[in-house]
């Protein structure tokens, strides 16, 4: 039985788009069930809804609290009978209370090498820092921001003359490949998070 996945997304949904190709092969272990969505109208969505996968949108703005917007998106995923979650592009900080009702089946994507270069303006962060290598990282979402154990991550060169847009680019291309991997190992068995760290799971011995 392959496990029953949400993506929630915020925008152009390209991460998404990457989750949900590799799961069109009826042999990779998760399934793409719902794709929820805080913002209307937005790329993301239209792409789901053509891959003929459902989607429903949230929007944060028509709930008084973050609370109560999370125990909306919670409620959504329940109805769909949801075990793992995948935050691709979602812009919005989940509270302490849905992080850890979620936890160990909730993983976020992030335009960096964790733990540097956290937040916003990744990239510039990176130039600006000067470092020669950055990436990006898959992690179990925690209540702190982009502080979650780390699942999978790959590094990418920063080239002279990066901008942030040409560094983003780069680094968006193993996104699209490290998140399908991360996914298909999180969906098998292959780690959990226990005790906050990540446990890993050779494929021998499960
Ligand atoms: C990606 O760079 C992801 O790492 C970050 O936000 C961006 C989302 O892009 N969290 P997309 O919506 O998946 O195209």
């Amino acid at each position: 039985m392959r496990v029953r996945t949400a993506i929630l997304i915020s925008g152009r949904g390209s991460n998404m788009r990457s989750l949900i190709a590799a799961a069109s092969d009826p042999s990779f272990p998760a399934q793409i069930v719902l794709v929820i969505s805080n913002v209307e109208n937005v790329e993301g969505l239209t792409h789901a809804a053509a891959a003929g996968i459902a989607t429903k949108v949230i929007p944060h703005k028509s709930f008084p609290s973050r609370q109560a917007f999370d125990a909306a998106v919670d409620a959504a995923l329940s109805e769909a009978d949801v075990t793992i979650v995948c935050l691709a592009g979602f812009m919005r900080i989940l509270s302490d209370w849905f992080a850890s009702k979620w936890e160990g089946r909730l993983i976020n994507i992030h335009p960096s090498l964790l733990p540097s270069f956290k937040g916003v303006h990744v990239h510039e962060q990176a130039l600006t820092a000067g470092v020669r290598i950055s990436g990006c990282t898959v992690h179990f979402v925690v209540p702190e921001l982009d502080a979650g154990p780390i699942i999978a991550q790959a590094a990418v060169p920063v080239e002279h003359g990066d901008t942030p847009d040409r560094l983003a680019a780069r680094i968006l291309e193993q996104e699209h490949k490290l998140y399908p991997a991360a996914l298909k190992m999180l969906a098998e068995g292959g780690v959990k998070l226990e005790n906050g760290r990540a446990v890993f799971q050779p494929a021998r011995a499960r």
